[in-house]
């Protein structure tokens, strides 16, 4: 019999030197796959958003190139307190959204947000707002688009939720999406009172220019929808600058 001990595979270090081995190379193959592929992650996020961007204000064409058809669109950074354009803003900052006017469900919001202008013609023909608010499951996030007038919707659409489908989804409905637009957004007092009703909207009443379609079974969706549309519209959300867009006063 030699000296020399004998190589056991299935002792207790040689097992641990095999487990911390294989766990650093895995570690180092995930952790090289996420920084190779974010920049990837980072342009199809981009080209989502442009996208959507470009389905809300009609412009999207299917096989189009995104980035072409996006060259279109101009993009300005607005200060929400003032509604004026202040591009080149911190975007980090935020503010926090006194509960009484917290329609949305949010708490806080960044105090610049970009905003995106569509040109026809020579001539802003509309502006897309980003709108987000709770639902009843999850946080929805959309887009709005507001015509010249600052008060009459051309387009609504969600790009993100988490609502039942078949139940809190139907806003993502072609004919749901399609009863949106000409909608208006303020009453006679100013306020935004646009809101999903119950049922559907009827005819023949007063104010149904102010309604839209409710999503039969979710109720509770659709006051969301109300909620955050509210709020973005109102005097803490985009209310100012809407105003400032319909006089053509957006710069300082
Ligand atoms: C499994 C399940 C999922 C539901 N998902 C939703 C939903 O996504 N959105 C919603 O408003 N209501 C949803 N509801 C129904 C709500 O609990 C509530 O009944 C409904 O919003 C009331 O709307 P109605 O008055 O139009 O029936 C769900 C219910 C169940 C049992």
């Amino acid at each position: 019999m030699s000296d020399k001990k004998e190589f056991d595979r299935d002792s207790i270090s040689n097992t641990l030197i095999v487990a911390i081995g294989l766990s650093l190379v895995c570690s180092i193959i995930v952790s090289s796959a996420a920084i190779v592929l974010k920049p990837v992650q980072a342009r199809n996020e981009d080209l989502f958003r442009k996208q959507i961007i470009l389905d809300v204000a009609g412009l999207m064409e299917p096989g189009a190139d995104v980035d072409a058809l996006f060259a279109s669109i101009d993009t300005r950074t607005v200060d929400l307190a003032s509604g004026t354009y202040a591009d080149g803003a911190d975007m980090e900052a935020t503010v926090a959204i006194p509960d009484d006017l917290d329609s949305a469900g949010i708490a806080q919001r960044a105090a610049s947000i970009d905003v995106y202008l569509v040109t026809e013609n020579g001539r802003v023909n509309q502006v897309i707002l980003p709108v987000y608010g709770k639902g009843l499951w999850s946080t929805m996030l959309g887009y709005l688009s507001v015509a010249p007038d600052g008060n009459t919707i051309k387009g609504l659409r969600f790009y993100s939720h988490a609502e039942t489908p078949g139940l809190g989804d139907q806003m993502d409905k072609e004919s749901w999406r399609a009863q949106v637009d000409g909608k208006k957004i303020y009453g006679d007092e100013g306020e935004p009172v646009i809101r999903v009703i119950k049922g559907l909207v009827p005819q023949g009443v007063t104010g149904t220019e102010h309604m839209l379609d409710g999503l039969a079974g979710a109720t509770l969706t659709g006051n969301g929808i109300t909620g955050l549309v509210q709020y973005w519209t109102g005097s803490h959300g985009f209310g100012p600058y809407l105003a400032n867009f319909r006089e053509g006063n957006t710069d300082e």
